[in-house]
């Protein structure tokens, strides 16, 4: 009689472990449902493998882009991701065909971009399906982007140019701190050929943003521009964000997920560190809206910050925000609680969650059917050049989808609280 009491007690402990774990996911599975929904429809109203989805029209047309541009290897890299999690074959088969579709970009030196590119597609293909194919377009790529290193600045040249804001003058050795993204790749090729200069060139270029892209508070600016011949800093501005003083939002988020990465490949803690620094700039910052989703800008709205460029702060109150560096930093925070001490791990782990649930909600996530076939709603390109403000992005879809993944693995052998 005992015993069978002990076994039905054990029976429901377990029962409903089980049910938590099960309704704790839930708002996790239906995010990927909707991505299925979604991005049938796009295979649907896009065959065309040169032209690649990037934001809308309206709410029924998707804007695409040519191979050139950064954004191409995130739409192979959405479908890779919903491969990832459902394991069928029909995502599988849509990604192999988009990512092939970016093989000529393995030669393209005409930006750092080339990292987002081919790490993005080509890299979750390899990491999937282990093709080998894919490894010497990697590497490849890779090649490519080292040739925009020049020790004398010793950092990656983002652009060929950058036209300031301010003084109208041109620069032509920018360095933008979304270029930390790239050197994921670089990691990549060092251990895949054993060859280490490709990552001398990932270390050199992130010590040397360390030392230049950064204020007291841990804040970043975008780009600074050095003098080629010298490898002095010349300019320290802004392209996307709204003032040289200013933190654009998605800028910081591209700091902290570099530098978490940095430290994965490296195990430096000058770059775990740093990482850290970001994120708590980022998490204290008092215009932090409550729901966790960044404004545009940091600073937006703000007094003490002036744009260069013609900013109608009235047209634009509240702010638009960017559900893009939400995601990008929730991807990030969830990776970076992994390697802090527990104190710290706790309270990163737990504002990811809480991004992730808000990215989650009906406030971003969009309706299947609507939003012309992207999953995330209220992200923000380029407010100076007027171009895709309070939109959907495909970057913003790829950094929650990597983000639900990794909160997946994360939450897979402990119950939560929420
Ligand atoms: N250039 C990357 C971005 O717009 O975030």
């Amino acid at each position: 009689m005992k015993l069978t009491i002990i076994k039905v007690f054990f029976f429901l402990v377990i029962l409903s472990l089980a049910s938590f774990s099960l309704r704790r996911n839930d708002w996790l599975a239906k995010s990927f449902e909707a991505a299925e929904v979604q991005y049938t429809h796009m295979l649907q109203t896009n065959a065309n493998l040169k032209q690649y989805p990037r934001s809308y029209h309206n709410d029924t047309v998707p804007t695409y882009t040519g191979i050139n541009d950064w954004t191409g290897g995130f739409w192979p890299g959405c479908l890779w991701y919903v491969y990832d999690y459902t394991r069928k074959n029909k995502w599988k088969d849509a990604a192999t065909t988009w990512t092939e579709s970016l093989e000529a970009n393995q030669f393209n030196t005409t930006h750092h971009d080339i990292g987002f590119m081919m790490y993005c597609s080509y890299g979750n293909a390899y990491r999937l399906t282990q093709n080998p194919k894919y490894k010497s377009v990697l590497v490849q790529s890779a090649k490519s982007l080292i040739t925009r290193f020049n020790p004398k600045v010793g950092a990656i040249k983002s652009w060929n140019e950058f036209k300031s804001w301010g003084s109208g003058k041109v620069y032509n050795y920018p360095v933008i701190i979304d270029n930390m993204i790239n050197l994921e790749l670089l990691f990549f090729a060092s251990k895949v050929t054993g060859d280490a200069s490709y990552k001398r060139v990932a270390i050199k270029h992130a010590e040397i943003t360390l030392k230049n892209h950064f204020r007291e508070s841990g804040s970043s600016y975008h780009v600074v521009c050095y003098d080629s011949i010298s490898g002095r800093v010349l300019t320290r501005e802004t392209a996307q964000g709204l003032a040289d003083n200013s933190v654009w939002a998605r800028g910081q988020a591209w700091a902290i997920y570099g530098y978490t990465m940095m430290y994965r490949e490296t195990h430096d803690h000058r770059f775990l560190n740093a990482a850290i620094r970001m994120a708590q700039f980022y998490l204290n910052a008092p215009t932090l809206p409550t729901d966790q989703i960044p404004y545009w800008d940091f600073n937006a709205g703000q007094p003490g910050y002036k744009a260069n460029w013609n900013y109608d702060s009235q047209r634009y109150s509240p702010a638009p925000r960017d559900a893009a560096a939400a995601a990008v930093t929730c991807s990030a925070l969830l990776e970076l609680s992994t390697y802090t001490s527990a104190m710290l791990s706790k309270s990163f782990f737990n504002r990811a969650q809480a991004m992730l649930k808000s990215l989650s909600s009906p406030a971003y996530l969009a309706k299947p059917g609507t939003n012309a076939n992207f999953l995330l709603m209220h992200s923000t390109g380029n407010m100076p050049k007027q171009s895709e403000i309070d939109v959907p992005i495909v970057y913003a879809d790829y950094y929650y989808l990597e983000a639900l993944l990794r909160y997946k693995q994360l939450t897979k052998n402990r119950p939560l609280k929420f």
